[in-house]
């Protein structure tokens, strides 16, 4: 008999082979800084900043000018000037060029999408970009204006449709905001033709909400989010950290007055070629490691015993166990 999910936590230890193989692959190159001038000085919010470092004409050649495909590289920053800390960043980008994203850095796509991804799938709405690993900005005064931990840039490489260069604007987003209900955004206005800026500010609901927890500057990971409520909690705590690996508690927690949960499945993707190791209290549906000793961990870890590992599966499905072993603890690698 599978345990109703009151509290059981469950220890998932997945290795994360990210380091090398996958981070290479996934992350563009920092685009060969074209030297952008400083944008607005003035802004005591959060600034958001686009900038688009340069394109190039790329095939096929066509003869409609305007669906013209280029090569492009941007630079999208969100720099803290306030004087909250912005906790859990996402930046809502509209593109209008037919925009395909080849490689994001610095950040993922909020959704989870692959790359490449077609933003017109998006029809006109914004693409959200959620940051990582850099989640969290501080504020200048916790850190004495230490543009490393108060501003995060991701990095954009793509394709995008438009006009020859000088004869049409330069292809610019359409809107640039911050995806967070404090703050507002004004519309984003391009300082340079090729830059796009807004300056976000807090709305004066939250301005005058003093109970906003502060994060912790001396130990970052002492500063969380409120915790939101709801009937069924997941919690996914990192316990313990190693170069490559780390055990991470797994906890669902049944907050329903009246629902049971029993014979749970859980599941998640990696993004970054982790793989699970080993486990305790919970089980994955499937053991199978062939997608380590075909893929990219076999490369990255050739001198790892594939055969005591766990699961490989990019997105594995966790059961629960009986009773007996209450919590689950996961030992996830990292490439
Ligand atoms: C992006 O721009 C910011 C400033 O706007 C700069 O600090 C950062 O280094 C740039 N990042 C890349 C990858 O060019
Ligand atoms: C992107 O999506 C649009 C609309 O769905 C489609 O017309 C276009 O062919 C797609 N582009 C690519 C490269 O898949
Ligand atoms: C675009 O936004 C509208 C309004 O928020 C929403 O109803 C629609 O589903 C969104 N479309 C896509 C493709 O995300
Ligand atoms: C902003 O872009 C428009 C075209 O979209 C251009 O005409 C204008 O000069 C740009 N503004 C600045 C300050 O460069
Ligand atoms: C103030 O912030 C707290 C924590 O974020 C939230 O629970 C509360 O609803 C906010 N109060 C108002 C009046 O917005
Ligand atoms: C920040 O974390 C440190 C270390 O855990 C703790 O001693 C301190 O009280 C925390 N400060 C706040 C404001 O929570």
């Amino acid at each position: 008999m599978a345990g109703s999910i009151a509290s059981q936590a469950v220890v998932l230890g997945a290795i994360l082979l990210l380091a090398g193989l996958a981070a290479a692959q996934q992350t563009p190159r920092a685009p060969a800084a074209a030297a952008a001038p400083a944008p607005d000085p003035g802004c005591n919010g959060i600034q958001l900043t686009y900038n688009l470092q340069g394109r190039e004409k790329i095939r096929p050649f066509v003869p409609d000018r305007s669906k013209q495909p280029y090569s492009f590289k941007a630079n999208a920053s969100v720099l803290n000037g306030g004087t909250r800390p912005l906790r859990s960043w996402s930046m809502l980008v509209t593109f209008g060029h037919d925009e395909i994203l080849v490689g994001v850095g610095g950040a993922v796509l909020t959704g989870g999408a692959e790359l490449p991804y077609n933003t017109t799938e998006d029809a006109g709405n914004a693409t959200s970009f959620s940051g990582y690993p850099q989640t969290d900005l501080l504020t200048p005064i916790a850190t004495a204006g230490d543009i490393t931990q108060i501003q995060a840039s991701v990095g954009l490489v793509g394709t995008l449709f438009a006009g020859p260069r000088g004869l049409v604007p330069e292809p610019l987003p359409t809107a640039l905001t911050l995806d967070d209900p404090d703050y507002n955004c004004p519309a984003a206005t391009n300082v340079t033709a090729t830059m796009l800026t807004t300056c976000c500010l807090l709305t004066p609901e939250a301005e005058a909400n003093a109970t906003v927890p502060e994060a912790n500057a001396t130990d970052p990971t002492k500063s969380f989010l409120p915790r939101r409520t709801g009937d069924l909690v997941i919690t996914y705590d990192v316990v313990q950290a190693y170069p490559t690996s780390y055990l991470a508690l797994v906890t669902l927690e049944n907050n329903a007055k009246l629902g049971r949960l029993d014979n749970w499945r859980l599941s998640w993707e990696w993004r970054r070629g982790e793989f699970i190791y080993s486990m305790k209290g919970a089980h994955p549906l499937e053991v199978d490691v062939n997608e380590c000793i075909y893929g990219a961990p076999g490369q990255y870890y050739q001198s790892l015993d594939f055969s005591q590992v766990l699961n490989c599966e990019k997105k594995p499905v966790i059961l629960d166990l009986p009773l007996s072993r209450p919590a689950t603890l996961v030992h996830v690698v990292v490439l």
